[in-house]
């Protein structure tokens, strides 16, 4: 989800979402929620308190300090698990009998070490408490993801893709039984280049030169993947999720 029109979204919209979809669990991808970087803990309360179980994050991670003691301090905010082992914070959780891995993709967002470096021990890990385990792949390259979610296919729930900010149209169940897309989607203002106000971002690639960005206002909606799964943590159904928010 993207700055205050996403918070608005999640807080508007998912807990009826919830109720009407029989939501026992929600994941939400939360790094852009402060002004579309980074995320405070103000706003990751917010957003848990609207009926967002676990937040993940990715390479914004660090750009709000106040985030860097919190994310010691809670179960519920995670962060790639390729960051830094100095850096505070997790990268995987288990909240209420769901893991939930977070990892950063290697193209463009040179992350410390691959998250192929990192994966099987992570997912060893969570398989040790659930059998349901969740893997938010937040990365550039749709490649990237693809081999990621087929390679995790049979050992984990769900690979879903994040940080492009596109929902893409390949959300599937993979024959080994794992779910997968490579972009949720975003929550926030469609009306936009990924977030940003248009005429800003288009400036800043038409010229080359650096410009602060905004986020943009209008096309709020949230989007995501609604996911089923049986209690052996095989997944049966990978849904898109869009709802407009109305302005
Ligand atoms: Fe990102």
């Amino acid at each position: 989800m993207n700055g205050a029109p996403g918070v608005r979204a999640v807080e508007k919209l998912l807990p009826s979402i919830r109720e009407e979809l029989s939501v026992d669990f929600c994941i939400t991808n939360g790094e852009n929620a402060a002004d579309g970087l980074g995320i405070t803990p103000r706003l990751a309360e917010r957003i848990l308190a609207a009926g967002t179980d676990v937040i993940t994050l990715g390479n914004h991670t660090w750009r709000r300090k106040e985030v860097l003691s919190y994310l010691g301090e809670t179960d519920r905010v995670i962060r790639p698990a390729n960051l830094s082992k100095h850096a505070p914070g997790r990268g995987m959780t288990v909240v209420d009998g769901v893991a939930v891995i977070n990892v950063l993709g290697q193209l463009f967002l040179a992350p410390p070490y691959g998250p192929w470096e990192v994966i099987d021990e992570l997912v060893a890990e969570a398989r040790a408490s659930t059998p349901v385990i969740v893997v938010d792949f937040h990365g550039e390259a749709t490649s990237e993801k693809v081999a990621m979610a087929a390679y995790l296919d049979g050992k984990v729930t769900a690979v879903l893709g994040t940080h492009t900010h596109i929902q893409t149209n390949d959300a599937r169940v993979l024959p080994g039984g794992t779910a997968a897309i490579t972009d949720a989607g975003m929550t926030g203002p469609h009306d936009s280049v990924i977030g940003v106000v248009t005429e800003l971002a288009v400036e800043q690639m038409r010229t080359g030169v650096p410009i602060r960005f905004r986020t943009a206002a209008g096309g709020v909606r949230l989007e995501g993947v609604l996911l089923e799964c049986g209690e052996d943590g095989r997944a049966t159904s990978c849904e898109l999720v869009r709802y407009e928010l109305e302005q």
